[in-house]
């Protein structure tokens, strides 16, 4: 009898001890994210200043905000006034450049005017999906001026600050998986992004002397929603599917989070280098 009221006794006392465990943690989490010392901790980009290219929408919008919340004064630049302005709207504090990247002198001029950067993330693109049997020479142009010379130009801008104040400093570009793998219908992109993996070493090689890091981060489909668009119509997209391991396509804040990491500190031994994030696809 003594047995049953001590182990009685016992349940409720771990009963008791779980539920007030419980509500320790769930105090002590609120007042670790209250707390100014340890919010700080995440702010990882505390102090630097950001310059992120095809913020406007999509991936680029996404890597944004993301570093505004990790401590970073952001200017995203887009082309299109509505879309800044619904960004400017939902975060103020983030500093919206209406520019059109292609303009390589007009670029130049503009970015002389925004201060230092610390940070760049090349995320501008755009990409015209054609057969080579159907290419023009506009959509070539195009498509190297926006994807490619302009990652280019701004590398150069950002570089030339960078060394003049006497910092290092961290630069991504977004390329794609089509830059190493033949993908029908991917001829001209797949160039383009080719291309700034190429310059993105041999800057790497340049610039390692001054502390600036350039890395690439090269994905497989991201369901941005334009993406998720073309990709849930298109006959390509289970053939493309059936080779990448994990069977399915990436959501933005998987790109967005390789991104962060190579901008950020915890990546500082790693620069010329082609990140993958394709679910496995190059690993075939
Ligand atoms: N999503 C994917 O599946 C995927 C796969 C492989 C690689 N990528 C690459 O990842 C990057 C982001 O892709 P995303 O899917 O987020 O693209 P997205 O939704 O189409 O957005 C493209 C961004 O680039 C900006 N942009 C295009 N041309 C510009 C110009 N001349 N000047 C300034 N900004 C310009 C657009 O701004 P405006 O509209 O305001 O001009 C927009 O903010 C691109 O480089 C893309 O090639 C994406």
């Amino acid at each position: 009898m003594e047995k049953e009221i001590e182990e009685h006794d016992c349940g409720c006392m771990r009963r008791k001890q779980k539920a007030l465990i419980k509500k320790l943690s769930i105090n002590a989490a609120a007042s670790i994210i209250q707390d100014p010392e340890i919010s700080a901790s995440f702010q990882i980009f505390r102090g630097k200043r950001a310059l992120v290219t095809g913020a406007s929408r999509g991936i680029g919008r996404s890597v944004a905000k993301h570093l505004y919340h990790l401590g970073a004064h952001v200017i995203a630049v887009g082309r299109s006034e509505t879309d800044l302005e619904v960004l400017a709207a939902e975060i103020p504090e983030i500093q919206v450049l209406e520019l059109d990247i292609s303009k390589w002198t007009i670029a130049e001029r503009k970015l002389q005017t925004i201060g230092d950067i610390d940070l760049l993330v090349n995320c501008a693109g755009i990409s015209s999906l054609q057969s080579i049997l159907n290419i023009t020479e506009e959509e070539i142009d195009q498509t190297f001026a926006i994807n490619t010379k302009s990652t280019m130009n701004l590398t150069k801008i950002v570089a030339q600050n960078l060394i003049k104040r006497k910092v290092g400093g961290s630069i991504v570009s977004i390329t794609s998986q089509s830059s190493t793998f033949g993908i029908k219908k991917h001829a001209i992109f797949g160039a383009s992004k080719s291309a700034v993996e190429a310059f993105t070493r041999a800057a790497a090689v340049e610039l390692g002397q001054y502390g600036i890091r350039v890395n690439c981060v090269s994905p497989v489909v991201i369901l941005t929603k334009n993406a998720r668009k073309y990709w849930e119509k298109t006959k390509d997209s289970k053939s493309l599917l059936a080779k990448i391991p994990l069977k399915r396509f990436g959501e933005i804040h998987e790109i967005v989070h390789a991104i962060l990491f190579l901008l950020s500190d915890k990546s500082s031994m790693i620069t010329g280098f082609v990140l993958p994030v394709d679910g496995g696809f190059s690993a075939c």
